[in-house]
């Protein structure tokens, strides 16, 4: 997503200048340009050498090279950039950014860029909660700044707190979010409803039925369908994962719950699609004091619960479904039937068989399947499998 993109990665003198070589690595291997730009204090954290190599361009750091006299344009830089990200982001420069302090070429380029600017700041956990420094951050939002927020830890004072810069992975994440916020809303007036997750059977007041689903493909699929201008309604059973940005969400513990939020979701939606891990069959009974146990052994009597998907296709008109299939055995025959008798636009098929597929991993491998065949895909991030799904669903014309 960052392809030809072309990022200024503006370094400032923090400890956490060691990870901007990870960060500036991870940019350009999602296949952006990269210049860095680096403070006088920040070469005292990490080498030129190394953000030159990484960056595969010189270090700019003067206005001007002093053996030669060639002028390093900061207007031109400005002009260059795309995004200008300053990671880390000390609490001196983010002052100065406010002020309109223009005392290197970081600052200047600032205050010459007309692209998009992301900070991400680095400090001490007190100089982080300062009115001041505070105050510099939302006049920095206000003025359309993105600041990736830093997270809580150890910091390099040993205290503990909030600080410590965001991670190389999630800058690289946020990064892209800004960049897909322009990407053309290709479903924007669209509403979605993704179901994710595992739902919750309870037998007793303490033991429940439940699966391994961990709810990342469903997230994941929310989150791209929220990226591309789709208003989406998570129905979510048990997860850790977190509400992805422009997504509306809705808790659920049983199969019976997600089938009322969802059918209710689905009167006012143009399409779902069904990712969760939903129990077939739910405790007919559930106890009021937890069951004892005895010497003997006992059987919970189990009853069938409402399968929402096929619920959803007997209502579906030309509305669109997709479903998912997490199969043993016998995958693609019994892919093909649900497709079928839940009256599904497409099924996503994946094989507990296949490595990397299925419960909580980041990786999944799917077939497509349709009324015309089958298209496999290899292996790959469930991100980028979110995103061949919803390219899916943008390719049915109706
Ligand atoms: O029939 P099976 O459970 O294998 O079908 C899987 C597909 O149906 C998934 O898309 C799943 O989310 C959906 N499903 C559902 N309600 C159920 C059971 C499954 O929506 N009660």
């Amino acid at each position: 997503m960052l392809n030809g993109k072309h990022i200024i990665l503006g370094i400032t003198g923090s400890i956490a200048a060691y990870k901007a070589a990870m960060l500036c690595r991870l940019l350009v291997k999602e296949g952006a340009e990269v210049r860095v730009i680096m403070t006088p204090l920040a070469k005292q954290f990490i080498t030129p050498l190394t953000m030159a190599t990484l960056s595969k361009h010189p270090i700019l750091v003067e206005f001007f090279n002093p053996e030669n006299g060639e002028w390093n344009s900061h207007v031109s830089l400005g002009e260059w950039a795309d995004m200008l990200l300053i990671a880390p982001a000390t609490a001196n420069t983010l002052a100065k950014m406010t002020t309109g302090v223009a005392d290197n070429l970081l600052l200047t380029t600032y205050l010459s860029a007309r692209s998009k600017v992301a900070i991400a700041p680095a400090m001490d956990l007190d100089m982080y909660a300062h009115i001041t420094t505070q105050n510099n951050l939302r006049t920095l939002a206000e003025r359309g700044v993105a600041i990736i927020e830093p997270e809580a830890g150890e910091l390099a004072s040993g205290l503990i707190g909030k600080g410590r810069m965001a991670e190389p992975e999630e800058i690289v994440k946020q990064v892209k979010e800004i960049f897909a916020k322009e990407c053309v809303q290709t479903l924007a007036g669209k509403h979605y409803i993704v179901t994710a997750g595992a739902t919750i059977e309870p037998i007793d007041p303490v033991r429940y039925i439940t699966n391994h689903s961990t709810g990342k493909m469903g997230y994941a699929i929310a989150e791209e369908l929220a990226l591309r201008g789709a208003k989406v309604t998570l129905v979510s059973g048990r997860t850790a994962l977190q509400t992805p940005k422009g997504v509306e969400r809705m808790d659920v513990v049983t199969a019976e719950d997600m089938y009322n939020a969802t059918t209710e979701a689905w009167k006012e939606a143009d399409g779902a699609v069904m990712c969760a891990a939903v129990a077939d069959y739910t405790p007919k009974c559930v106890a009021d004091q937890k069951l004892k146990k005895s010497d003997d052994d006992m059987s919970i009597e189990l009853k069938r619960t409402k399968d929402i998907a096929k619920e959803l296709g007997a209502t579906k008109g030309d509305r669109i479904l997709v479903g998912f299939a997490l199969e043993t055995n016998d995958e693609e025959a019994n892919a093909e039937g649900k497709l079928k008798r839940k009256n599904l636009d497409f099924i996503v098929l994946n094989s507990l068989r296949d490595k990397g597929a299925g419960f909580g991993g980041d990786t999944n491998k799917i077939t497509l399947i349709d009324a015309n065949g089958n298209q496999e895909h290899p292996l790959m991030s469930k991100r980028e499998v979110a995103s061949i799904i919803v390219d899916k669903i943008e390719s049915i014309k109706r």
